[in-house]
């Protein structure tokens, strides 16, 4: 079965590493990239990407992880397989989300899509039977990539999140394409 690290044609998607932070900092200090993750705020201090960093390991098959260009050793962004707030269900577990955030200087390339190809395989073939993604209504690239993805529309739901309506879309295990297949509309 697959397990972290995954290689890719060209990234490598592992843990962020401490001496990372300013890398992760230099992201997470946009508004223009915060604004879309229902994170509090952005980040404004070395210490507190570092902190972020270390906070992002839960239980496998869920964390945050690095997407790193093989080829620079430099990471692109994060990709992640988180909880969806609020969601619990009646056996106690949580539904599932991918999430997805990408350094300006790195996206553009299929990067994100690549990474978040990977991590939907890894997740199935670790035993979730769905895995959802939920962009705010108006967040086009993010939309874009789960249509790249092959990732079940599902329409706008207001179920989880306060701040805005989302899109929602899903893959399930045993239905969602196969490796390099691509869906678009
Ligand atoms: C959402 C976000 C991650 C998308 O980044 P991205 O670079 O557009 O996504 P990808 O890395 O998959 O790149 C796809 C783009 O590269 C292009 N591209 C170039 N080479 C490519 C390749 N080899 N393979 C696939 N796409 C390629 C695609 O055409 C596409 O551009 P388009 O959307 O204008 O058609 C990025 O905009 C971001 O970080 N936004 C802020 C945070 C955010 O919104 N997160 C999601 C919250 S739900």
């Amino acid at each position: 079965m697959t397990s972290i690290p995954i290689s890719t044609e060209r990234l490598v998607i592992r843990p962020w590493r401490d001496d990372e932070a300013p890398r992760l900092l230099d992201i997470l200090r946009r508004d223009e990239i915060v604004r879309w993750l229902g994170h509090p705020r952005t980040l404004e201090t070395v210490e507190e990407a570092r902190a972020k960093i270390a906070g992002m390991a839960m239980e496998l098959p869920m964390s945050e992880w690095a997407f790193e260009v093989a080829a620079t050793g430099v990471p692109a962004g994060s990709v992640m397989l988180v909880p969806i707030p609020r969601s619990e269900q009646p056996d106690g577990s949580s539904l599932v989300q991918i999430g997805w955030y990408a350094h300006p200087d790195a996206t553009g390339h299929g990067y994100v899509t690549e990474a978040a190809r990977a991590v939907l395989e890894y997740g199935l073939a670790s035993g979730l039977r769905e895995i959802r993604a939920l962009t705010h209504t108006d967040n086009y690239p993010s939309m874009r990539v789960c249509d790249r993805l092959g990732m079940t529309y599902l329409g706008v739901t207001e179920d989880w999140y306060d701040d805005a309506p989302s899109s929602h879309y899903v893959v399930r295990a045993g239905q969602w394409p196969a490796r390099g297949q691509q869906v678009t509309r």
